[in-house]
């Protein structure tokens, strides 16, 4: 049909937009938000004020921080009848694809289509997905325990509630506890985007068909579930599990990692951007390391990780290969040590996404993005005649 398509299986190499919102250095290990670098938000904002960051571009003054969180508060009640569709999920379901499906069900709830060129319109469709998602993450969880579904307390702030949400009955103060909020704020604000990765990209793609947001943000949930994007974080601890299990040989995982003939790949590390340390991974480990200690938990897991990090950073297949720690790699001991079960580490990971994914989907749509439809290079069969089926 004329011109002419270049192939590029994952898109290694193609640019899929223009975006202004997240800024990544492979090379050196940059990843700031809106100009800001992640190491100052990580140390010196809250999640809520990064969300608002990355959403609207600026970073809020006190009063429009108060009234977003008041807004998202005023918009944070689930309809009853969403518990029915919890209630028909076996247990065992894993909670990204219950996350996925109850982010789904919110547009049979809130039918309203959003108006992007409104910015008021706009702005109540990102309160109140920023008010209900973290109660389908709560009750997600507390689900799969039989244990009361809530709405914790609204004087409490936004991650200090989730927390409460998650953690209520029977540990009450355990919840409230500052060394848990700081560190669920801090990763919560590691995660909140990183351009145009597989999920991002996703809801992106589905966004341009003007697909409703809560449809395009149940649909990021489902490619972030894959263990090699957000799923890697609780793939990373069952790897640690396996090599404990296996006497904490490590030197026999990295030889399966660099078999061909093994699909086993060292889960936590590598990346398509970073070729150098990923620079969340960075702040994660030492925060990992505060978070147990403050905690008095001793995890041999911890130990093995950092064991495996300095045998992959000293491999000449790594090296060769510029494969370092990623931000699944730590992120999961962290989730463990809160007292997190592992089938749950990835929607930690969506509910740190989430502005990422809201501000990315807005600006796709405000800069009215035409609809993503890639080509492709036929490698199929050539025309041929119809055989009558007693003739096969
Ligand atoms: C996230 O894109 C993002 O920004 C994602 C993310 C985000 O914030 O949204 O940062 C979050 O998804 C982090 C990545 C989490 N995934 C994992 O930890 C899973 C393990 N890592 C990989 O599978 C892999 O490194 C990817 C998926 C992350 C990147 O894959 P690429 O860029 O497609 O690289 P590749 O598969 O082509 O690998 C290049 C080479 C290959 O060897 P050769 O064929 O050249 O000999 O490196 C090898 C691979 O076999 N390799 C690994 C490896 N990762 C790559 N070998 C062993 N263990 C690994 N983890």
């Amino acid at each position: 049909t004329g011109g002419f398509i270049t192939l590029d299986p994952g898109y290694k190499n193609t640019g899929s937009c223009e975006s202004a919102i997240t800024f990544l250095d492979g090379e050196k290990g940059i990843l700031r938000y809106c100009g800001y670098s992640i190491e100052e938000l990580a140390e010196k904002a809250d999640f809520l004020e990064v969300a608002f960051l990355l959403i609207f571009g600026e970073l809020p003054t006190k009063e429009e921080l108060d009234k977003f969180h008041e807004d998202i508060k005023k918009n944070s009640i689930v309809d009853e009848d969403v518990k029915k569709i919890l209630d028909a999920f076996p247990k065992a379901a894993h909670p990204m694809g219950v996350l996925s499906s109850l982010t789904s069900a919110l547009t049979a709830f809130n039918p309203t289509s959003v108006n992007v060129d409104s910015e008021e319109e706009m702005y109540n469709s990102v309160v109140r997905i920023l008010g209900k998602f973290p109660v389908l993450v709560a009750w997600t969880m507390r689900k799969k325990s039989g244990l009361p579904l809530d709405y914790g307390d609204k004087n409490l702030g936004y991650v200090e509630n989730i927390l409460k949400m998650m953690f209520k009955s029977p540990n009450e103060e355990y919840s409230q506890n500052p060394i848990l909020v700081n560190a669920l704020d801090k990763l919560l604000i590691l995660h909140a985007d990183h351009e145009q990765n597989c999920s991002t990209s996703t809801v992106r793609i589905v966004g341009s068909s003007h697909a409703g947001l809560f449809a395009s943000l149940s649909a990021g949930i489902s490619a972030l579930w894959g263990p090699l994007h957000g799923g890697a974080n609780q793939a990373v601890l069952e790897m640690l599990e396996a090599i404990k299990e296996d006497g904490g040989d490590t030197k026999k995982y990295m030889a399966k990692a660099k078999d061909k003939s093994d699909p086993f790949r060292l889960m936590g590390f590598g990346h398509r951007v970073y070729k150098n340390f990923d620079p969340r991974a960075r702040i994660i480990k030492v925060a990992a390391d505060e978070v147990l200690g403050d905690l008095g938990i001793e995890d041999p897991i911890l130990d093995i990780a950092k064991s495996l990090e300095q045998e992959a950073l000293n491999d000449e297949y790594f090296v060769k290969r510029k494969l370092y720690p990623n931000v699944d790699f730590y992120s999961g001991i962290i989730y463990r040590g809160m007292g997190i079960p592992t089938d749950m580490f990835t929607v930690m990971f969506a509910l740190g996404r989430l502005p990422g994914w809201i501000s990315q989907w807005r600006e796709m749509r405000l800069r009215k993005e035409p609809i993503g439809r890639p080509r492709q290079l036929y490698i199929g069969e050539r025309e041929r005649k119809f055989v009558p089926i007693n003739k096969r």
